[in-house]
């Protein structure tokens, strides 16, 4: 039994990353032959790619998808630990299953992994709560699945595999990717900027740049199966490069995915620290670069950035926000931000409103600060009232809305390029997402579905578009 170690967690290594390649051996391939799998992903775009991997992983063992959880024979929850409710579903989930277990199907096989699997509580509270789960599975070691599941298969003791420091790059992870059309791209893993108040170092390990050739190779195959869009992930990609011995930045790796041919390019998340001149220019310059920036500010208060750790103010933010907006025509820039950090008195806050009310941004993330465990913000004294912090976030709330709505006025009457993605579950409509990563929903023939084409918008909403098509 290998288990999570914060403190472990934390060191970073100057150790060398070295790249390995996946492998399972055919003993394995049909230890699911007849059984049904059921795959549950909380958390971001990461937890998203990384599910891809591990529906590729169970069904190169035989395992096949089934929707609903009560017909499967193995349930595994790929779990987030950003905030205190991605737990709290979790074992809101893992007590269905145990309900499942206990009365329907007592060979039901349960399994946890992803970022929850990394934290000391919830390995600690499993082993000694939750015997029934099958096997634990981390982060770093997502590619062991097949020997862990087989493991949990043949004996009968809990599994659990957790490491508590990242390992190598392991390239050749199968995938089956949810969407035809567009892919997404691990880039960067891991982080090393280590805000005050997130888990995500302590999850996700030491920031490690994937080779950018394995990167071109990867996004070249995608233009051969026909995707037409590719999102580049990482927690913070203008740290791309930064471990590489060789000069090699976020900026040449952008030119080089633009020369793929890739019709869209879209990349996240961006640190605004590391935001340099030269990306904005790529940006500008390359066609297939859409023009669109995620640039998380978190807070308005240069006060309350300083406690988060966040390595910029107010202003410089508000410099690199303009800059963005002058020299990248047409871009949307959205955003994160969190309301009641420890600390933060209502002059903050205002702060906040006050950078909203300059930045008019498309999209805003809002978040109530969640303490998580161990992290250096959660042990300040000075924590913001709930009552406070949700009344924040129903003023923030108010506010960002009321720009999603302004910017998606000013598209109306305007042609925008849009990759269609399907036909709605309301209507009997298609829909798809801007080269700004809007939503837009338009009456057109299904055999659209797929191609990138001209749509009209004729009506705003807050959170999408109306249009028509240009023929
Ligand atoms: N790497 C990205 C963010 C990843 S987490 C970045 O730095 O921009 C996504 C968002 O969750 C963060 O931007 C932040 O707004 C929010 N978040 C992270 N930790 C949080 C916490 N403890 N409580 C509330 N929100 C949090
Ligand atoms: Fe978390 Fe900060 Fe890293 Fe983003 S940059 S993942 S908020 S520590
Ligand atoms: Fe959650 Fe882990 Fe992503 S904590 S937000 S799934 S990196």
């Amino acid at each position: 039994m290998e288990l999570p170690d914060y403190i472990k967690a934390r060191k970073r290594s100057k150790e060398k990353v070295e790249i390995e390649n996946y492998e399972i051996t055919d003993d394995l391939k049909e230890i699911g032959k007849g059984k049904k799998y059921f795959l549950k992903t909380y958390g971001c775009q990461m937890n998203e790619h990384d599910s891809e991997n591990l529906k590729a992983m169970l069904e190169e063992l035989s395992f096949v998808e089934v929707d609903d959880y009560k017909k499967a024979d193995l349930v595994l929850l790929n779990t987030c630990s950003i905030r205190e409710n991605a737990h709290n579903k979790a074992f809101g989930m893992l007590g269905r299953l145990k309900h499942i277990k206990e009365k329907e199907n007592p060979n039901l096989i349960v399994g946890l992994c992803g970022c929850m699997a990394q934290e000391e509580g919830v390995v600690d509270h499993i082993i000694n709560k939750y015997k029934w789960v099958n096997f634990v599975f981390g982060t770093h070691n997502m590619h062991r699945l097949p020997f862990i599941l087989s493991d949990a298969l043949k004996k009968n003791k809990q599994q659990i595999e957790v490491l508590s420091r990242e390992g190598n790059i392991i390239e050749g992870i199968p995938v089956k990717r949810d969407n035809p059309y567009k892919a997404y791209v691990n880039i960067i893993y891991g982080c090393d900027k280590f805000c005050t108040y997130c888990i995500v170092p302590y999850t996700r390990g030491k920031q490690r740049s994937r080779n950018p050739k394995d990167i071109i190779r990867e996004v070249e195959k995608l233009v051969s199966d026909g995707y037409k869009e590719v999102t580049l992930l990482g927690q913070n990609v203008n740290a791309y490069g930064k471990d590489f011995d060789y000069q090699y930045t976020m900026e040449n790796l952008l030119e080089d995915v633009s020369k793929t041919g890739i019709e869209r390019i879209f990349f996240m998340t961006s640190h605004p620290w590391d935001f340099t001149d030269g990306l904005i220019d790529v940006i500008a310059k390359c066609d297939n670069v859409m023009p669109y920036v995620h640039l998380p500010v978190q807070s308005g208060s240069s006060r309350i950035l300083k406690l988060m750790g966040r390595r910029y103010t107010k202003e410089s933010y508000i410099e690199l926000f303009d800059k963005i907006r002058e020299r990248i025509p047409n871009v949307c820039i959205s955003t994160d931000i969190i309301v009641g950090f420890p600390g933060e008195e209502e002059e903050d806050f205002q702060d906040t409103l006050d950078l909203v009310e300059h930045c008019k941004y498309d999209n805003a993330f809002t978040f109530i600060y969640s303490p998580r465990e161990k992290t250096p913000a959660a042990m300040l004294k000075d924590q913001v009232p709930e009552e406070v912090k949700e009344e924040r976030l129903q003023r923030l709330n108010a506010v960002v809305n009321k720009y999603f709505l302004e910017n998606n006025k000013k598209l109306v009457g305007k042609i925008v390029p849009v990759l269609v993605e399907g036909t709605s579950e309301k209507k009997n409509e298609l829909f798809g997402y801007t080269n700004t990563n809007k939503l837009i929903n338009f009456a057109g023939r299904d055999d659209l579905i797929g191609k990138i084409i001209n749509v009209r918008v004729t009506e705003a909403k807050t959170w999408s578009l109306d249009g028509e098509v240009v023929e």
